[in-house]
């Protein structure tokens, strides 16, 4: 097979280096990629919204499938357009991408076939939420914009204040554009957190091993939420009696309502999940790969990914048997300074030799180029440092002795992965 993965991140080095190990794959091209992803496959300068673009560039590589992993192309129609052409791709279309694009869209169709999930309204006018927010009069309030915000569309207002700026914000500002348009006040949950991924061509699904992010920017769970800053596997929290329960109320049900309102889902369908004292309920669905939860999950899969893929996308995912890797992975992912704000580009990394990597740990790219021979920043997360182990303890210690060995000027990462759940 010759493969064409669109996307720039950590998520697609991830993919990108699973695909490489089959023998199915002849070819591997990545669109637009980085500096890390071009020494694993071949990368190509196109804009991963540019739907002609990739078309012309699959038709000239001749390639078998083309794989959509990050959410915008998605929500554009990027698998509608190529798929029209007749190359099939790995990704769901347009229509089944709104379970991650449009938030009103993902609550309503939890409601509908009563997959448990926070409750919620829907509003479309700012001061109808914040009477909402009054009547109810319970803090903390989660708002949340209507569609992509880059993950920073979600607002935990702690009081009356707070939800008010939060609304006006989102809804008359518009700091996230029209994904702003409507928000979804939902009530607040507690508990753990839990990422689960899974294949599923519209009519079986797989899950794959579970996983935990470490959103927030500094250690302790302090700071800004960011893309996420490292990542562990398998989670903790989640036993096989929670898996069984999320199975049975969550994910057999969500791919049976896609397909039920005419939206069958096909690729990786994302469950980010909260373990509330009620049971297990779905926190946000996400259409993709999660980043970083991709770096820590793929490393443990045995079976050929590429085979997976291409069973997705021929609807026989069914006959594949899917097998994992018993140990632990750790991923600590390194920043450029002033992430996830303001920061700079173009900063020698040191540390790594010549394909990007060093010794005792997979590292994964995300915001790199190569110039001249030298791999430079060029984004807020920068590189995942990665590393499998017989126990958890044993994947972080090898994680961070990589972070250790890697070094350019501002590097940010936490010092904590792995450990917050054992406050
Ligand atoms: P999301 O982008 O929907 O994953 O939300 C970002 C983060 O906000 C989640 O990872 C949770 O930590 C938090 N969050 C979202 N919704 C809720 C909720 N209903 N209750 C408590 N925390 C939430
Ligand atoms: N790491 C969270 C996400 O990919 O949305």
């Amino acid at each position: 097979m010759k493969i064409l993965v669109i996307g720039s991140g950590g998520r697609e080095h991830a993919i990108v280096r699973k695909l490489k190990e089959s023998p199915l794959v002849e070819a591997l091209y990545c669109a637009p990629g980085n500096g890390g992803i071009s020494r694993d496959a071949e990368c190509l300068p196109v804009n991963a919204m540019d739907k002609e673009g990739m078309l012309a560039l699959a038709k000239e590589k001749q390639v078998d499938l083309v794989f959509v992993a990050p959410d915008d192309p998605l929500a554009a129609g990027m698998v509608d357009f190529i798929e029209a052409a007749g190359i099939p791709c790995f990704g769901p279309n347009a229509a089944a991408a709104q379970i991650e694009a449009s938030k009103v869209f993902s609550k309503n169709l939890m409601k509908k076939y009563r997959i448990p999930t926070a409750g919620y309204e829907v509003f479309a006018d700012p001061a109808a939420a914040l009477e909402y927010i009054r009547a109810q009069g319970k803090y903390p309030a989660v708002i949340k914009a209507d569609g992509l915000a880059l993950g920073k569309g979600v607002i935990i207002a702690q009081n009356e204040e707070e939800a008010k700026a939060a609304l006006h914000s989102i809804m008359e500002d518009k700091i996230f554009g029209e994904s702003g348009a409507h928000v979804v006040v939902e009530e607040f949950l507690t508990g753990p957190e839990v990422s689960v991924l899974a294949f599923t061509d519209g009519k079986t699904l797989k899950p794959m091993v579970s996983s935990m992010d470490h959103k927030r920017a500094y250690d302790g769970d302090k700071g800004p939420n960011t893309g996420g800053m490292g990542t562990i596997s398998p989670n903790p929290f989640y036993t096989d009696e929670v898996a069984q329960q999320c199975m049975e109320t969550i994910f057999l049900p969500t791919v049976q309502a896609m397909s039920a309102e005419g939206r069958p889902f096909k690729g990786c369908l994302y469950f980010g999940l909260m373990l509330t004292p009620e049971g297990p309920k779905v926190i946000e669905y996400n259409s993709r790969f999660g980043d970083p939860e991709t770096q820590v999950v793929l490393p443990r899969l045995k079976t050929d990914f590429a085979q997976i893929v291409q069973a997705v996308a021929q609807e026989r995912l069914a006959e594949v048997d899917i097998q994992w890797d018993e140990r632990a992975c750790a991923c600590v992912v390194m920043a450029s300074g002033g992430y996830p704000g303001s920061y700079p580009k173009g900063i020698e990394i040191h540390g790594l030799d010549a394909n990007g990597q060093a010794e005792g740990v997979t590292v994964y790219h995300a915001g790199t180029k190569l110039e001249d021979g030298k791999f430079l920043t060029n984004g807020g997360r920068v590189l995942g440092v990665t590393a499998l182990g017989d126990t958890l303890e044993q994947a972080l210690s090898r994680a961070y002795a990589g972070v250790e060995a890697i070094s350019f000027e501002g590097a940010m990462y936490r010092k904590d992965i792995g450990r917050t759940h054992r406050k």
